[in-house]
């Protein structure tokens, strides 16, 4: 292949491969055609990890609820062996899955949490919201928001001294990148008494609009993400009756919140050239751009939707260290 062409289809390691075939065959069996999920069989494939308190790779892990009612609560994730005298800011995370699947549980999720509270080092709050279609929007916007009042209100034990509520950051990847928005939103508006939102790492947000895009167009039949699949998404989502241009799809639409008088933190928008979601992406990165937004665009041309999620893929640890200095410059900027 001449250097200066890109290849037509992702290099992924064999296992992975496996994973992704295995996961699209299981989103194939429990997504139903009438826009409801088999949850009875999603529960009989669940990879869940229970919570820990014996650290594991330096990180000890909590479930925390906030509302037993709505099934809301968290899962922590403390680094140990930290010097008391690390001031610890915290990642407030949302997991992606298509607002319909998934929890802070799954195998991957926790993985990837560990792996991050360790090497930046941060506290990590794994939100479990609520899923659609059961819940629709905007419960899950709902429930992102609570955790962060709840956090700024409530006295917790189990965060460690040195942990710093006024050095957060929202994270999220997919559908839990557009959950971290609207969340970033919502803040922006409200002043909260220790809680402080600096930054937002928006890992490949799952956007949508009506109309198609050239990248979803051309990368149709993607891995994880094609146009049949996110549209089933959207719908399951969105109340009954509403479109894709809704303002929670097409953030940057002329539905969407003016974000130029609100306060949003400074972001880092990650796309991956193999993501069908892509062109919606930079359009995100630069309406927040134009919008006088502090925002940085990482781009890994060679990677998948979700491909951080895998350890194997090289750009996923890239990527680690990627978040460790956001933090760490961002953080910077603020004092107590
Ligand atoms: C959707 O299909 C499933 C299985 O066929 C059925 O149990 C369920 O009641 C249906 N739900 C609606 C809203 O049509
Ligand atoms: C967002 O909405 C506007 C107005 O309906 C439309 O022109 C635009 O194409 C939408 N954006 C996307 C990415 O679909
Ligand atoms: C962190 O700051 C340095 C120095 O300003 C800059 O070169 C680097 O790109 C920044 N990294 C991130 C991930 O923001």
């Amino acid at each position: 292949m001449p250097r200066n062409m890109s290849p037509t289809s992702p290099v992924l390691p064999w296992k992975v491969r496996i994973l992704l075939a295995c996961l699209t065959v299981g989103l194939y069996l429990v997504q139903r055609r009438n826009g409801t999920v088999n949850r009875p069989l999603v529960k009989l494939a669940h990879l869940k990890i229970p919570a820990r308190n014996k650290p594991r790779k330096g990180v000890k892990t909590k479930d925390i609820t906030i509302d037993a009612t709505r099934n809301l609560w968290f899962r922590l994730f403390i680094p140990t062996n930290i010097p008391s005298n690390v001031v610890l800011p915290v990642i407030i995370f949302f997991h992606g899955g298509g607002f319909a699947f998934l929890s802070p549980d799954f195998k991957y999720y926790d993985r990837v949490c560990r792996r991050i509270a360790s090497n930046t080092p941060v506290v990590i709050v794994s939100v479990n919201y609520r899923l659609s279609p059961e819940h629709r929007f905007p419960s899950q916007y709902d429930d992102g928001f609570d955790t962060l009042k709840f956090l700024d209100e409530t006295k917790i034990d189990y965060f460690p001294a040195n942990t710093d509520l006024s050095r957060c950051f929202l994270a999220g990847d997919s559908a839990g990148g557009n959950l971290a928005h609207h969340v970033a939103c919502r803040a922006g508006e409200m002043e909260f008494r220790r809680l402080r939102v600096i930054g937002q790492i928006s890992i490949q947000p799952f956007l949508g609009g009506e109309e198609r895009t050239e990248s979803e167009i051309r990368l149709e039949k993607g891995i994880l993400v094609t146009l049949k699949r996110t549209d089933w998404m959207w719908k399951a989502f969105l109340s009954e009756g509403e479109n894709r241009d809704h303002e929670a799809a097409n953030v940057t639409g002329p539905r969407a919140v003016e974000i130029s008088k609100v306060k949003y933190p400074e972001t880092m928008v990650v796309v991956g050239g193999f993501d069908p979601l892509q062109d919606r992406q930079r359009e995100f990165y630069e309406w927040l751009k134009r919008s006088g937004k502090e925002v940085k665009l990482l781009e890994y041309p060679n990677v998948i939707h979700a491909f951080y999620l895998f350890r194997k893929v090289p750009e996923a640890s890239q990527f680690m260290e990627e978040i460790k200095e956001f933090v760490h410059n961002v953080s910077a900027k603020f004092t107590k």
